[in-house]
């Protein structure tokens, strides 16, 4: 049976992984500055992960969400102790989509209102209403352009506050650091506004941080780099170190009510397991501080690339704008140099997204290899 073909590939095929590596099916070493989508937060088959992953599949890998799980519970404590985030409460469930769409649903119970504000290049998954607040059209089939969604500008305080004085909007979502549009970033003045108008208006404020968060940014949420505080934060991506977990963070003034939200696979057993695997090795190995350090050490060597024309993002999360379009220099940097990178909407773009626990040694090796990338592809277009 032929797959359905909505992926247009590379043809690698990783079979095994290590700390910052892959390993296709001929023994090739490829270094991972991608980690597949931002997702490998603690490095590829880490042995924290491994072992509570095994240890918990060998004692129950899964029960539904009728009985007790002690997990979820741990789970949401290291979440509230690692991010500082005090008073929240935690609902999981298995993506990003996922976290997005009972985010704006949760948002709409709250309000009573149906009207979401979202923005320019934002990328919020692919579900009904998570797809219909993305701002790209291809995507959103007719099914979900019924939602009623408003896209502003990045920036546009004005455009918010008119909007958001119509008494129909129910949630303002938001990534603080754009991924998949290209690594743009809002004002702290916008971000802070629009919390406050927020408040004003009964609308809920909701931090995308499914991919800039979960320490990526250099703090545990971007949000955190200013001064706000979200209704709702929502999470996957580095959640799970490649294993399907994803939630949201409720403030306490939205109060929950049986059969509000639900999810067969959200929250089991081995999704926790993954989870607070990911959590205690974050707080072990001390990642936030490795990104803070190894970001710094980073953008400073992107800085002595002359064909680098801007550093965009923070932490880990970073974008190196070029003048010409990246994907001759992606295909040149994976086929012939044995890198994994990251494209974006903004062609011009290579995203940088890799494990948490990268070390400056690596980024060294990078910079040598682009700079052989570089070359090769400047010979080849002139
Ligand atoms: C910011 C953001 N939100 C939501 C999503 C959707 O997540 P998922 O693909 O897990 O549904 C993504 C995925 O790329 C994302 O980057």
């Amino acid at each position: 049976m032929p797959l359905f073909d909505v992926y247009p590939l590379y043809d690698v095929t990783p079979v095994s992984g290590k700390g910052i590596h892959v390993y296709d099916d001929k023994g090739t070493e490829y270094l991972d500055l991608y980690g597949g989508h931002a997702v490998i937060s603690i490095g590829h088959a880490h042995p924290n992960y491994v072992q509570a992953i095994t240890n918990q599949v060998n004692a129950l890998g899964f029960y539904s969400n009728a009985i007790q799980n002690p997990l979820q519970r741990e789970l949401a404590d290291k979440i509230e102790a690692l991010s500082g985030c005090k008073d929240y409460e935690l609902f999981l469930v298995n993506s990003g989509a996922e976290a997005n769409e009972n985010a704006l649903k949760l948002a709409s119970f709250k309000t009573g209102k149906k009207r979401v504000v979202a923005f320019k290049k934002g990328f919020h998954g692919r579900t009904s209403a998570a797809v219909a607040a993305t701002d790209n059209p291809n995507i959103v089939a007719p099914i979900n352009a019924q939602q009623e969604v408003t896209i502003l500008e990045l920036n546009d305080v004005e455009g918010v506050k008119q909007e958001l004085e119509k008494g129909d909007v129910c949630a303002v979502i938001v990534e603080f650091i754009q991924g998949i549009g290209g690594l743009d970033e809002a004002s702290a003045e916008f971000f802070e506004e629009v919390d406050a108008l927020c408040k004003a208006n009964n609308t809920m404020f909701v931090a995308d941080e499914i991919q800039c968060g979960y320490a990526r940014s250099g703090k545990f949420f971007a949000f955190q780099h200013y001064n706000v505080t979200p209704d709702i934060i929502s999470m996957a991506k580095g959640m799970g170190n490649g294993f399907p977990i994803g939630g949201i963070l409720i403030h306490p003034d939205i109060e929950s009510k049986y059969g509000m939200l639900g999810t067969t696979f959200g929250g089991n057993h081995l999704a926790c397991a993954a989870g607070l695997a990911v959590l205690n090795t974050i707080e072990s190995e001390n990642l936030l501080e490795n990104v803070n350090e190894v970001g710094a050490y980073f953008i400073e060597r992107a800085k002595d690339i002359t064909q680098i024309k801007e550093i965009k993002g923070r932490g880990l999360m970073l974008g190196l704008e070029f003048d010409f379009e990246v994907g001759g220099l992606r295909k040149e940097l994976i086929y012939n140099q044995k890198v994994f990178t990251g494209g974006a909407a903004n062609k011009k773009l290579l995203r940088i997204l890799p494990p948490l626990n990268i070390e400056k040694a690596h980024v060294d090796q990078f910079f040598d290899i682009l700079k052989l990338a570089l070359k090769e592809v400047e010979q080849t277009v002139n």
